[in-house]
């Protein structure tokens, strides 16, 4: 018997419900590839003050039977509404206007002790002018980063949802802008789960909020949505791919290095895409940390031009040695969370940056371990200014739920992100995929996975991950380093705390190390907690003495590793973490800084600066030896 009609309708109206609620959660404005080099677009910045309003219950979002309120279009509630209370007699439990206000970029944890061990909802209210009469034809919003995920509503209605707290994300609002005042409103969410990236437990402070600048782009209708210009691995030729975005992609696209006197267009196919191959200028200056070279690049169609400053310079290994620009490196490094000491809070600007990396300079370091998740674009920029080589990653973190198909999904988005983001960095040479994974068959195909996105993304750069390192039962003073994942690997890395977590500091002086693959070798981690002006014996735990009597041993140590290529100790400066209540001594930092929380150097940092030191002499020596043999 045939199924009546009628019948199918409240089967159509759920279908219907269904299909909002799918476009209202994802991203229905949201982009999978964001448009590249932000800064260099006209833009008006959105950071400033904000209005929030803290929701514990998510009162704003749901219902009272948890049934969200944006799942339906036009909602009939929801913070999101941004309404305004005009009638005495109107009932309205929230209102924007006379909320309480937070800075953005900011953590909400640092600017309000109320809210300092807080993990739930905040709603964010910014409202802005927009004049339609001046603007360009597209306009976008971009998010540096939004901890840890971000519901977006423009004028009442949603955009998209983002998750993943250190990548950015963008969404199209050319047709949902309005030409005066616009209300722009985040649900932003840090609770942690399980299943997400990273995973439940962490050594650092979950800081939630709009933590990086909030921008609206704009654009004309077609243009230039990404570029990456790259010397290819030989050094010979500059090889540039350019992607145009609207209409009319079937335009010329100029390439030009004015400081060279290169130029060169071609034709972008029907999709707006181009490839371009330049012969490297002999006159080309390198990009190396001792002269950190950025030409301006200037990429341009016949709608849109768009510039940016680019560095030049090979990375490879060769057998245990890492090739810069061909000749073999050793990375003096250092660890660095994206925390500002002073302000107890996310880093996010170029002032931020440079405080960081000044001191990573005058500790003698040519790299720096960006740990354990994507700092802000700023930090990256400022390292190719400074002459800072970087290692960038994921916060694939201890146990992540490595079976599950949407947290693998989220990984290989942030990376993607990461990725497309800072690829046309010089001082970026390293992708590490994780951080003290656990071994087994899913760890290791769930990473191989973000290899195999990573070498597809960008061939040009090296692959690690801070890896697994064992010992035989009742061999503690020999340590193995033959985790499976080194097999995908271009490094072998690993982090190792022998005299702080694994004995006594005498220990590192008879610890002998077994290190399979014929690769070169980066020691990710080492270090020991110590209170900034706490004396003692050098086995006085967590006093400068003991700190420093480690670093003295572990430098010398570094020296009997076989392929040793580098190493970022943990950490350049105490950083916030509720793993570390030790009161008096911790009272919530992990202190294994070599710089205090409040700025001042501890004695290791001058034991590091000394190798330091001492290892660039001996490169140098090294250098014009080869230079002046016949
Ligand atoms: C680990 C981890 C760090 C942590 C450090 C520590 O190795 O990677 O995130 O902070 O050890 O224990 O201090």
């Amino acid at each position: 018997m045939k199924t009546p009609f009628l019948s199918y309708i409240p089967f159509l109206k759920a279908l219907t419900l269904l299909l909002v609620a799918f476009f209202a959660s994802t991203s229905a404005f949201g982009r999978d590839d964001n448009i590249a080099n932000v800064y260099a677009r006209g833009s008006q910045t959105l950071n400033g003050k904000w209005r929030v309003i803290v929701d514990p219950y998510e009162n704003g979002f749901y219902n009272h039977r948890l049934q969200p309120y944006d799942a339906t279009e036009p909602a009939y509630a929801g913070y999101f509404l941004d309404r305004t209370v005009t009638d005495r007699t109107a009932l309205q439990e929230y209102d924007f206007d006379t909320a309480q206000m937070l800075t953005v970029p900011g953590d909400w944890n640092s600017q309000d002790d109320k809210l300092f061990y807080y993990e739930g909802s905040v709603w964010y209210r910014r409202t802005f002018d927009f004049d339609a009469t001046e603007a360009q034809s597209r306009q976008f919003l971009h998010f540096g980063a939004v901890n840890y995920e971000a519901h977006v509503y423009l004028n009442g209605r949603k955009l998209g949802k983002h998750v993943g707290g250190f990548t950015p994300f963008q969404f199209e609002v050319t047709d949902r802008l309005q030409d005066g005042q616009n209300s722009l409103v985040l649900m932003v969410n840090n609770e942690r789960h399980k299943d997400a990236v990273p995973t439940l437990n962490t050594d650092w402070w979950n800081y939630g909020g709009i933590t990086r600048d909030v921008l609206l782009l704009e654009t004309p209708e077609t243009f230039v949505s990404d570029f990456n210009v790259t010397l290819d691995s030989t050094g010979e030729f500059i090889e540039i791919t350019t992607q145009l975005e609207g209409s009319q992609l079937s335009q010329e696209i100029t390439v030009e290095i004015p400081e060279l006197s290169l130029s060169k267009s071609v034709e972008a196919n029907a999709e707006g895409y181009a490839e371009l191959r330049l012969p490297t200028p002999p006159d080309l200056q390198r990009w190396s940390p001792q002269s950190p070279k950025l030409y301006e690049v200037v990429v341009s169609s016949e709608s849109d031009r768009t510039e940016d400053r680019i560095g030049f310079r090979t990375i490879e290994v060769d057998g245990r040695n890492i090739l810069l620009n061909g000749e073999p490196i050793f990375l003096r490094g250092i660890s660095i969370h994206e925390e500002n000491p002073f302000r107890g809070g996310r880093a996010f600007g170029v002032e931020d940056a440079q405080l960081l990396l000044g001191w990573a300079k005058e500790l003698g370091c040519n790299f720096a371990r960006l740990a354990h998740y994507p700092h802000s674009e700023h930090m990256v920029r400022v390292a190719d200014e400074m002459g800072i080589l970087l290692w960038e990653e994921i916060p694939v973190y201890w146990t992540i739920s490595w079976e599950n198909e949407e947290t693998l999904a989220n990984a290989r988005s942030q990376l993607k992100t990461l990725v497309n983001r800072d690829r046309n960095r010089a001082s970026v040479i390293i992708w590490s995929m994780a951080n003290e994974t656990p071994i087994s068959e899913a760890r290791t195909m769930f990473l191989k996975r973000l290899v195999d996105d990573t070498r597809e993304l960008d061939p040009t750069r090296l692959i690690s991950a801070a890896m697994e390192v064992h010992s035989e039962p009742g061999k503690g003073d020999h340590k193995i380093v033959n985790d499976p994942f080194g097999a995908y690997t271009d490094i072998l890395s690993f982090n190792q705390y022998v005299g702080w977590y694994d004995g006594l500091p005498e220990k590192i002086d008879r610890v002998t190390w077994e290190i399979g693959d014929e690769k070169p070798v980066i020691i990710s981690e080492f270090g020991a907690g110590a209170l900034q002006g706490k004396r003692g014996d050098a086995l006085t735990r967590f006093s400068e003495d003991f700190q420093a009597d480690l670093y003295s041993r572990t430098v010398e140590m570094l020296e009997r590793i076989p392929g040793i290529s580098g190493t970022t100790p943990w950490v350049l400066v105490d950083f916030r973490s509720p793993r570390r209540p030790l009161a008096g001594v911790q009272d919530g930092w992990n202190r294994k800084g070599l710089i205090g929380d409040n700025g001042v150097r501890k004695q290791a940092f001058y034991v590091l600066q000394d190798y330091y030191e001492k290892k660039k002499e001996k490169a140098n020596k090294a250098k014009s030896e080869s230079e002046d043999a016949p």
